[in-house]
């Protein structure tokens, strides 16, 4: 993931340094060339040992140091694609926001050009003071990023804002830094495309007309921004896109059982199916004879699973389709609303060229600020980027602070 990509580590010394270790031996495990930089005091609570063995490079953390490997130790270690500095205490964003030189650490940061990101960690009190917020303004005007730092229990027992973000939240800014162009790196996405199969008998069911194609072109653009994609798909006659974990699914209730096992871990959901809203109450375990008489059939509600998404949202994006036949975007709107959604993108079904089953679509994107977006006719493949261009630009991914 970050081959030919070179990482400096700065460790200042505080007691969120020994988290770095799993970061660090993640870079390289992921091909990055890391190099590692200590303060004196990273060096007693972690060991440069430690270090050496899991970057597989000498640690750096002497400013005069006369080891071979560095002609200007600073300024060989400013040289990189990326300079983290994990954890960031008070001091050593003190010494940066001031252009301070006085060690190894402190004066390859004055030296670099690579883009920062800092994830400072320290006791609530230091935080909240107003030298260190402004050290922290002062920083993100340079550009720095910053992660900011969670709310909890601190390493003395004070309960407050201070502590170093949780590691996939930091494993993530690396890699949209690292790789722009994978603006979803890091998220994890959950699709659901097609139709739902509702059983009448072992030979019948009622379905619709979906064909999976828009989600499964939503899943191929997630997955070449990056993202890792649950795909979880209603019975279709497509391939799914290579890379993309597909999940096969029938009736609506079996798409709830799968979404709801895959939702705690995704970030992202984006419901295209078109889940079908009754089943009949009993499939019959025969197929059913044929005779003159009329057949009445009694059905039943299906859960309605994005709503129940959107009920346990937490810090996750929802996007809906809205596929109707009149009264386009306030039908919409109001399911964007009902259902708790972020987005819905709204398709009226009854216009030539859009809706089930085509190759090509006719959408609006409304968001929960009631920004819309209208896509004119394009290829469901167009419109999936689109999709995600939009979701992107206006959820700000990168921003962490
Ligand atoms: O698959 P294609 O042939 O490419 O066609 C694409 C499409 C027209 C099916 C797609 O663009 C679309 O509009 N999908 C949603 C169709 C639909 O069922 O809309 P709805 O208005 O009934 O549902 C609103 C939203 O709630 C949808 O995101 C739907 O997935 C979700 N829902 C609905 C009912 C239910 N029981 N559970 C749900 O999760």
């Amino acid at each position: 993931m970050f081959k030919n990509k070179t990482v400096t580590v700065g460790i200042s010394g505080g007691i969120a340094a020994y988290k770095s270790a799993e970061i660090v031996s993640w870079l390289k495990k992921n091909n990055a060339e890391v190099r590692v930089i200590m303060t004196e005091g990273a060096c007693r609570f972690i060991t440069p040992l430690t270090m050496k063995t899991l970057s597989g490079q000498p640690v750096a953390v002497d400013l005069m140091s006369m080891d071979p490997a560095y002609n200007v130790p600073h300024i060989d270690l400013a040289a990189c694609d990326l300079f983290l500095l994990l954890p960031a205490t008070a001091n050593i964003l003190a010494k940066a926001a001031m252009g301070l030189a006085d060690d190894l650490l402190s004066a390859s940061l004055l030296a670099t050009k690579a883009q920062v990101i800092a994830a400072p960690a320290m006791h609530c009190d230091m935080y909240d003071n107003p030298a260190t917020q402004g050290n922290l303004q002062i920083l993100a005007g340079r550009g720095w990023t910053l992660i900011e730092t969670e709310e909890g229990v601190l390493a003395c027992g004070a309960i407050g804002k201070g502590r170093l973000a949780g590691i996939p939240k930091i494993m993530q800014v690396i890699e949209a830094t690292l790789n722009p162009d994978k603006p979803l790196a890091g998220r994890r996405v959950l699709i659901t495309a097609g139709p739902t199969w509702e059983a009448m008998d072992p030979v019948r069911y009622l379905g619709n007309r979906s064909s999976g194609k828009t989600g499964y072109c939503l899943a191929g653009a997630a997955r070449d921004l990056g993202a890792v994609v649950d795909l979880v798909s209603g019975p279709v006659a497509l391939d799914p896109p290579p890379g993309v974990n597909l999940h096969r699914v029938e009736s609506a209730l079996e798409m709830a059982r799968v979404v709801t096992v895959l939702y705690p871990a995704c970030n992202i959901v984006i419901a295209a199916a078109a889940v079908a809203d009754y089943r009949p109450r009993q499939a019959a375990k025969e197929k059913i004879k044929k005779s003159s008489a009329s057949l009445n059939l009694y059905l039943e509600p299906n859960p309605d699973i994005l709503a129940g998404l959107g009920q346990n949202k937490g810090e996750r994006i929802l996007i809906g389709f809205a596929a109707e036949t009149e009264n386009l975007l306030e039908e919409a709107r109001k399911k964007l609303r009902e259902k708790n959604l972020d987005y819905i993108v709204a398709n009226d079904v009854s216009q030539p060229g859009a809706g089930f089953a085509g190759d090509t679509n006719i959408a609006t994107i409304i968001s929960a600020q009631g920004e819309e977006k209208q896509f004119p006719l394009m290829s469901k493949k167009a419109l999936a980027m689109e999709i995600w261009q939009y979701v992107i630009h206006n959820s700000q991914f990168t921003i962490h602070n």
